[in-house]
């Protein structure tokens, strides 16, 4: 596994006050689990995804998570409450480091609520956070807590990219052309400018397009640095793919009206925690690094496999796993 964290010694701080955090969908892909549980707040081992974007946004020198939510799902802003009660009984039986965990997501940034009534799109839980910036903030950053992109980081890239070319700049990921009908795919130039090998100049996007239509194989993952203007773009986007306001089709807008958006082409890779296959596999990942679980899970999935492919061979009649 790839270690979560980039080398620090690289990294410079992002000059954005604001991470928009959205959390209002309504999880569709985790029923029935999230009929009740809000899918930011399912566990990597024993930390929320949303949690773990608190501390990214925190790192990344932002002062202020700005979490939309729905009404339905309270839980998420109560994860970032203290809980005098809980903590006091864990200290009274010294429990202080499983304490000292509870009190982690109130203490790393600031939370701003704001409530999406209604779950009309990305774009649209984007734009009812923008009640919450100051009126000198121009630009705001949005990372995606059902997306873990690692090694952790690449926001201060961005901040650099937006530092240089300015406008907007988004997120992309190398994949094989196989795989990109699930994402947004960048339509892209090379960006000839030297110390920017890993930046591209974005010409426009397509939402999972068929792989022989994909323009590049270069697909966007969750995290945005934004100028401010995008917010003009969400109120003149009419709906879109399946109804929804789309984020990508305000920077559509952008792109159209001549507005810079580059991306920086991360070298690294992301677990989706929005789907359960991609949960799972961020589970087993993450499960392996943590020094309480990871010997004895290691040796339970190699006994499993083991066990799996010794009843195959004996299935295909080659005896070889006799
Ligand atoms: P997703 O599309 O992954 O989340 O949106 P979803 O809509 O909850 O998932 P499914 O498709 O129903 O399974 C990415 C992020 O945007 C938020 C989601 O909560 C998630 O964190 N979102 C999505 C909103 O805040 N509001 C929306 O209207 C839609």
């Amino acid at each position: 596994m790839i270690s979560p964290d980039a080398d620090p010694s690289k990294a410079t701080r992002t000059s954005v006050r604001t991470v928009i955090v959205p959390a209002a969908g309504m999880g569709t892909r985790f029923l029935p689990a999230t009929k009740t549980v809000p899918k930011e707040l399912l566990p990597v081992v024993d930390t929320p995804g949303i949690e773990m974007i608190a501390e990214e946004a925190a790192a990344a020198g932002a002062t202020r998570l700005a979490v939309v939510t729905a009404p339905h799902k309270e839980g998420v802003l109560g994860h970032f409450r203290p809980r005098p009660d809980l903590e006091e009984t864990l200290r009274e039986r010294g429990k202080d480091a499983i304490a000292d965990k509870v009190n982690r997501a109130c203490e790393v940034i600031t939370v701003a609520p704001v409530v999406q009534e209604r779950p009309l799109g990305l774009g649209h839980a984007v734009l009812v956070a923008e009640e919450l910036l100051d009126a000198d903030e121009d630009a705001v950053a949005v990372m995606l807590p059902d997306d873990l992109v690692l090694p952790r980081g690449v926001m201060d890239r961005m901040a650099e990219v937006r530092a240089r070319f300015g406008g907007s700049v988004l997120c992309a990921l190398e994949l094989p052309r196989e795989e990109v009908s699930s994402y947004g795919v960048f339509d892209i130039a090379d960006c000839a400018e030297e110390g920017f090998a890993d930046v591209k100049r974005v010409r426009g996007m397509v939402e999972k397009p068929e792989p022989a239509e994909a323009p590049s194989n270069f697909a966007a993952v969750g995290r945005y640095l934004l100028d401010r203007a995008v917010f003009d773009a969400l109120r003149a986007i009419p709906r879109g793919k399946g109804g929804e306001y789309q984020l990508t089709d305000a920077i559509e807008a952008l792109i159209e009206d001549g507005h810079p958006v580059h991306v920086v082409v991360h070298d690294g890779f992301r677990h989706d925690l929005g789907n359960p296959g991609g949960f799972i596999r961020a589970c087993v990942d993450f499960g392996l690094a943590a020094p309480e679980y990871g010997p004895g899970l290691r040796r339970y999935l190699q006994a499993r496999l083991a066990e799996d492919d010794t009843a195959a061979a004996r299935d295909d009649g080659s005896g070889r796993g006799a």
